[in-house]
């Protein structure tokens, strides 16, 4: 059996060998395939559904066996014995850290948590009900005019710096959008605190010397954000990658990243989730609810994925990390119905046949409600989890000999040739 593709056109009769490498052909191999003067057979794919954008070896995913693995890493050995910045740290190095390395890096991080006072004024001139995603995009870009610097990607010390930067400001950007709609006075970071000690730092402290995050809650938020670190090419990975490509610095590449998360069809399922659950109310509700999606008239939100055909590896642990959280907060009354509706659907032919699991959003939400987080700041959440993952792949891109400047083909369907009449001879 030999490695290749044997194409033959029928428009011409002609055949072709293209070469199978890692279970895929390459596109410009299929750009050879031509009948008369065209310019070459080319694949149409809206939303990247079959092609492969890149190499990568940053996280595996088997959606059928439901595995997913950072750097070969198995999520849920990560979620319970590691922590978030060890986990940046692999994503970003490749590998575990020495017990210097991880030192260094805390610290690293740690003392770069401030952002320059012209951030915070910039910040302030946002309405007073700015959402907070909107906040923290703008904020993230405009990092970019704070380091100029920033743009010289070809230098790895560079890049090295703008990536414990932005790892370390963001839970700073995204505490002060939380406390800006509040009308609450941003709090600066405490270098004493853990990472995620010091992000509920800044969002909940008020007028007591030091704020002391009850370490459950501290601990909870630190799995939640290891559990969203990386998802491979998805949607906000490559708005990243693809505005990373032109060589733009990294701040303005998370920035489209987190424009790309911001949208409902990515980051904000766990509010819909929220919304249905409120809408059930109770578990008397639910055999009605689930007939009315099987009848196709609604979805079950926090269900099913594009990748996983099996139960989302991070909804398994989502839900342990409830248990930890509620135990301090009281339990979520939403959670019972949660808790039933998932008996119910995974015993359904309709959920089965379509293999149809939970997702990560399913319980997410129920944690950062009980967390007192208004749905707005859910997206918030998950853009701080994901800015490693999103570094790690923009450092993999700008390294990538093979990579280029991303700019897909389109197949044209407007007109052609039109003879231009002036304005004032058209209107007259
Ligand atoms: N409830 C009811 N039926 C569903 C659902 C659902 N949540 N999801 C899929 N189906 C059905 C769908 O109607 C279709 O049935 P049929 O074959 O009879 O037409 C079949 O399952 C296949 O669905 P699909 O829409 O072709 O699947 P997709 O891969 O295009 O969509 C999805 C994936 C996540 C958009 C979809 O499952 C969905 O809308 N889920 C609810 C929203 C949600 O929870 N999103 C969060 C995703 S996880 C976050 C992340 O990782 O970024």
């Amino acid at each position: 059996m030999t490695d290749s593709l044997t194409v033959r056109d029928n428009r011409t009769g002609a055949e072709y060998d293209i070469p199978i490498t890692d279970g895929t052909i390459r596109a410009a191999d299929i750009g050879k395939i031509k009948a008369d003067d065209d310019p070459g057979l080319a694949v149409y794919d809206p939303g990247f559904v079959n092609t492969a954008s890149c190499r990568s070896s940053v996280t595996y995913i088997d959606g059928e066996a439901g595995i997913l693995e950072y750097r070969g890493y198995p999520i849920e050995q990560l979620a319970e014995k590691s922590s978030f910045l060890e986990v940046a740290y692999l994503l970003i190095h490749g590998s575990l850290p020495t017990k210097e390395e991880y030192d260094a890096w805390v610290h690293e991080i740690t003392y770069h948590t401030f952002v320059h006072e012209n951030v915070k004024s910039f910040m302030q001139g946002f309405r007073y009900d700015a959402h907070p995603m909107g906040m923290l995009m703008a904020s993230v870009g405009a990092l970019s005019t704070f380091y100029p610097d920033a743009r010289n990607i070809g230098d790895a010390d560079n890049r090295h710096i703008q990536i414990v930067r932005m790892i370390a400001k963001m839970p700073t950007l995204g505490a002060w959008s939380f406390r800006h709609a509040q009308g609450k006075p941003y709090v600066y970071p405490d270098n004493d605190l853990t990472y995620t000690e010091n992000f509920l730092s800044m969002l909940f402290k008020m007028s007591e010397t030091k704020y002391a995050a009850d370490p459950r809650i501290a601990k909870a938020l630190d799995v939640l954000f290891i559990l969203h670190a990386d998802h491979e090419q998805n949607c906000s990975t490559n708005a990243v990658r693809s505005v990373g490509s032109s060589q733009v610095d990294p701040y303005s590449a998370v920035a489209a990243g987190i424009a790309a998360l911001y949208g409902p069809l990515h980051g904000g399922a766990n509010e819909a989730v929220l919304k249905m659950l409120r809408r059930i109310g109770s578990k008397e509700n639910i055999p009605a609810f689930i007939e009315g999606v099987k009848a196709g008239n609604e979805r079950l939100m926090g269900f099913g994925h594009r990748v996983y055909k099996n139960y989302d590896p991070r909804a398994k642990i989502i839900k342990k990390a409830c248990d930890d959280v509620f135990e301090v907060t009281g339990v979520n009354p939403l959670l019972e119905v949660a808790q039933e509706l998932e008996k119910i659907a995974l015993e359904d032919e309709y959920f089965v046949k379509r293999k149809l699991y939970p997702n990560v959003d399913f319980y997410s939400g129920l944690i950062y409600e009980a967390l007192e987080f208004p749905p707005e700041m859910f997206t918030v959440l998950f853009a701080i989890g994901r800015t490693p993952g999103w570094l790690a792949q923009w450092l993999e891109l700008v390294q990538d000999k093979e990579q280029k400047i991303a700019r897909p083909k389109q197949i044209y369907t407007g007109e052609r040739t039109l003879d231009f009449v002036p304005a004032e001879e058209r209107w007259a």
